[in-house]
Parts: structure tokens; sequence; C-alpha cells
């Protein structure tokens, strides 16, 4: 059957998957290889904030990753494919030299079409904020915790992947090209379309020794990758995560009432339709608080917000930039109001200003008082655009208006 392979040819099953494979990955390649120049670029100090930038690059990184999976489950069914099937002989195997780098540049090959796009699979699944792989099975990998630090270890294992699989295929298509050209045998036709006639290979035996080359090779990178730094030390420019995280330090101090012990002060933004978490690592409030006997005024409150503490995945240096945040200019916004209890639960209302805009806020909490402790948690849905942040982008498409904001905090009466 001509699906099936001989020990002469290829099938038409094994040739299709191997151009549908070469088709994928020259495609994937320059994908990837672009997006991450743009990543830089982004990143770069001098980078002015163009959105039709960050817009292409976020395209590309999409494209990428899309086709990246799709590598993935062409390659697994390849394999199957290939273990159900005689395998072609080689036309020389008595070149033994040729024979297994010809070989040990196969399994090379088939190593690096699960490997290279799982490595970026895993790097993507630990990243906040990120280009979405276009599919409706989630972004997330079973296992894959959320973490910069897998994110940077994977984000380098899959460059240094990439880079051996370009090796490797380099190496392959020097070989076909050697074949055809040079000895003109039959080795490249074979994998061509159409059935001409095709010699009958020499009886050969197989060894290991190809498969243990390959996985020399393999140790030889990772190995030589990680002593380099390649591996966790490279950073993941995709998700732009170079800040350390900023120790919480919240409460410094209070007038005549509470101080804060800990607490956190997170913001959630869509972007691209998926939800990014984030959350400032400094800000200190000032509570007065007296708990009334029945509804009615309870005291106030001011915090003030460290701006360039946020951390928020991708967009983290994004959102410092003149068109959002603007923290070079405005490091800090302020959140003034009255608490008020009410007839359940409890409200501050008052004026958040952000960059030199001010608006009237209402935060909705609950307290659990408990002697001198209590336990504060709330939260309230802003809008970015009242805050003339992110301008350039008046429509919701890659980045949501609504900002929810959640504050948690335990605080004790002040001595
Ligand atoms: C991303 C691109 C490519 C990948 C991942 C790839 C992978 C592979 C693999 C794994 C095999 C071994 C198949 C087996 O024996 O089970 C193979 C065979 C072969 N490939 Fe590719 N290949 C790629 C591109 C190319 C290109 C561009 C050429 C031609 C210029 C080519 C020519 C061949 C030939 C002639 C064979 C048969 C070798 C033989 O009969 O011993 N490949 N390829
Ligand atoms: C066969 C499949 C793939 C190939 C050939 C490939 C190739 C590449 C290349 C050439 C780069 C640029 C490396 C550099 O110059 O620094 C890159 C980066 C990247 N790739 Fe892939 N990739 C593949 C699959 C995937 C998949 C499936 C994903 C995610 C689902 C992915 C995510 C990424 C990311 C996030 C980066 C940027 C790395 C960073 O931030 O450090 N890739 N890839």
């Amino acid at each position: 059957m001509p699906g099936q392979n001989t020990f002469q040819s290829y099938g038409s099953v094994a040739k299709t998957f191997h151009w549908l494979t070469a088709l994928l990955i020259f495609s994937a390649f320059p994908l990837g290889y672009f997006a991450n120049e743009l990543a830089h670029q982004i990143q770069s100090p001098g980078f002015d904030g163009s959105q039709a930038v960050i817009e292409r690059a976020t395209l590309l990184f999409s494209l990428h990753k899309t086709i990246g999976v799709a590598v993935f489950f062409t390659a697994l069914l390849r394999i199957l494919w290939a273990l159900s099937q005689p395998k072609p002989g080689l036309l020389h195997p008595d070149r033994k030299a040729e024979a297994l780098a010809a070989e040990m540049v196969h399994w090379l090959l088939y190593g690096s079409l699960v490997a290279v796009p799982l490595s970026g699979w895993i790097h993507h699944a630990a990243t906040t904020g990120f280009a979405p792989i276009w599919w409706p099975f989630g972004q997330s990998l079973p296992f894959v915790p959320k973490s910069d630090a897998v994110a940077g270890v994977f984000g380098g294992v899959h460059w240094v992947l990439v880079w051996t699989l370009a090796g490797a295929l380099g190496l392959h298509i020097a070989g076909a090209l050697k074949h055809h050209v040079i000895d003109r045998d039959a080795t490249l036709r074979r994998m061509l379309p159409g059935h001409a006639s095709l010699p009958q290979p020499p009886a050969q035996s197989h060894s290991l020794l190809p498969l243990l080359a390959a996985l020399l090779v393999w140790a030889g990178v990772l190995g030589g990758g990680a002593a380099l730094g390649l591996i966790g030390g490279k950073q993941a420019v995709e998700t732009g995560t170079a800040a350390p995280v900023v120790a919480a330090e919240p409460g410094a101090g209070a007038a005549s009432g509470w101080i804060v012990q800990s607490g956190t002060l997170g913001i959630t933004v869509t972007q691209m339709g998926g939800a990014v978490t984030g959350s400032f690592g400094e800000w200190s409030a000032v509570i007065n608080f007296e708990e009334p006997a029945a509804p009615g005024p309870a005291g106030d409150v001011e915090v003030t917000v460290a701006i360039p503490s946020l951390q928020l995945g991708t967009v983290t240096q994004q959102a410092m930039g003149a068109d959002y945040f603007d923290s070079a200019a405005f490091p800090a916004a302020l959140f003034k109001a009255e608490i008020e209890k009410l007839a359940e639960g409890y409200q501050a209302t008052g004026t958040l200003t952000i960059k030199d805009q001010t608006v009237p806020v209402t935060l909705p909490f609950d307290l659990a008082l408990e002697g001198d402790s209590a336990k504060m948690t709330g939260g309230l849905t802003l809008n970015r655009l009242d805050f003339g942040i992110g301008k350039s982008l008046p429509d919701e498409s890659s980045l949501g208006f609504a900002v929810d904001v959640a504050v948690e905090l335990e605080a004790k009466r002040a001595e």
C-alpha cells in the first residue's frame, strides 16, 4: 500500500508528516525570532510605547505559539506512525561515519519536535500576562505553576533547544542535498512525492550508537547552557520579569488609630481577553477608626501607593510608561476617604488620585474586629480611562476598561 513505508521508500503518510512538520517549523522559527526581537525592543529603555509595535509583537507571539503547539501534536502523531512502520534502509550503510551522523541527526530532530515546543509551552504556561495560544483549551498546563523562576528556566531551555534544532536541521538539509547533488542517489527522491523507481538498499543492521550520540549532544547543550547561565539566568524577555519581587511593606505608621501589620493591594486587568493580576509591593495607610454603636461615621483613612512597586506580569514595564501610569512623573497614588459603618458592612467614600486625575470613589469593605485587631477585606472596580490610563487604547480589544482592585489588610490598634 503506498501509504505505508517499505524497506525501499517512505510511504505517503510518512512523507506528508515529514513535509508538514518542515512547513510548520520553518514558520515557527522566524516568527519566534522576530517576536523575540520585538520583545527586546519593547523592553529597551528607549522604547517610545508605540502601540503598533506592542500589537505586532503580541500577534507574532500568538502565531508562533499556536503553530508551535501544532508542531507538538503533529510530532506525537508522526512518532506513533513511525513506530508502526518499517524504516527505509540507508543507501550507503557502509559509510559508517556518514550513517552515524545521519541517524544521530534524525534522533535529534525527532527529539526536538517534542522538546522544543514543549519547553516553549511550559515557559508560556508559567507566565501571567501573555500573548495567548489561539485555541479554546486554556493557557495553563497541569503541574506547571505560575512562577517567574520556572518561566526563566524554561525560557532558557527553549532557547538552547531551539538553536540545537537549528544546528541539526542545518546538517540534515546539507546531508540531503549532498546525497542529491554529489552522490546523485535516491535518498531525497524517496522522501519526495511520487513513486520513481527506487533502488533496493543493501542489508544492514541497526545500532543504538546514533541514539546515544544524540543523548550526549542534548546532555552537552543543556549542561553547557546551564553552566553559561543561559538556562535559569536567562531572562524571560516576553514576560519582562526583570524586577525582583518587592517585599510587601504596607502600613508605615498611623496617627491616632491603627497600624497595618500586613496586607495586599492587588489589581486585575483584562489583557487580550485574559485576566492579568498583579499587586503593589509598597504602600502605606494611615487609619483612624472607632467602631460606632450605630451606622454612621467611623473615622477616616489615607492610603499612599508607590506606583513603581507594581508587579503586573508581562506588562509591568509597559504599565509604567507615559501613556499608562507615567510613574516617572507621578510616582504615587493617593486614596483619601471617610469611613462609614453601614447597616451591613462598611464603606470608605472619598477620592482617588492617580496621575493628575482625582476621581470620587467608594470602597465597600468587610471588617472583622477582635479586641485590638482588625481584618479588613474590600474591593472596587475602577475605569482606567477616568485616570487617563492607556488613552491610546480607546477600545477594550487589547486592554479592558475595568480594573478590579482588591484590598486585604490586618491592623492593630496603636498603643
Ligand atoms: C524542519 C524540518 C525538518 C525536519 C524536522 C525533518 C525531520 C526528519 C526526520 C526525523 C527524518 C527521519 C525519518 C525516519 O527515517 O524516520 C527525516 C528524513 C529525511 N529528511 Fe527531513 N526534516 C526536515 C526538513 C527536511 C528538508 C528541508 C529536507 C530536504 C532538503 C529533508 C530531507 C529529508 C530526507 C531526504 C530524509 C530521508 C533520509 C533517509 O532516507 O535516510 N528534510 N527528516
Ligand atoms: C517547533 C516549535 C518551536 C520553534 C521552532 C520555536 C522557535 C523559537 C525561536 C527561534 C525563538 C527565539 C529565540 C531567540 O532568538 O532568543 C523562540 C522564542 C520563544 N518561543 Fe518558541 N518555538 C517553538 C515552539 C514554541 C511554543 C509551542 C511556545 C509556547 C506555547 C513557544 C514560546 C516561545 C516564547 C514565549 C519565546 C520567547 C522566549 C523568551 O521570552 O525568552 N515556542 N521560539
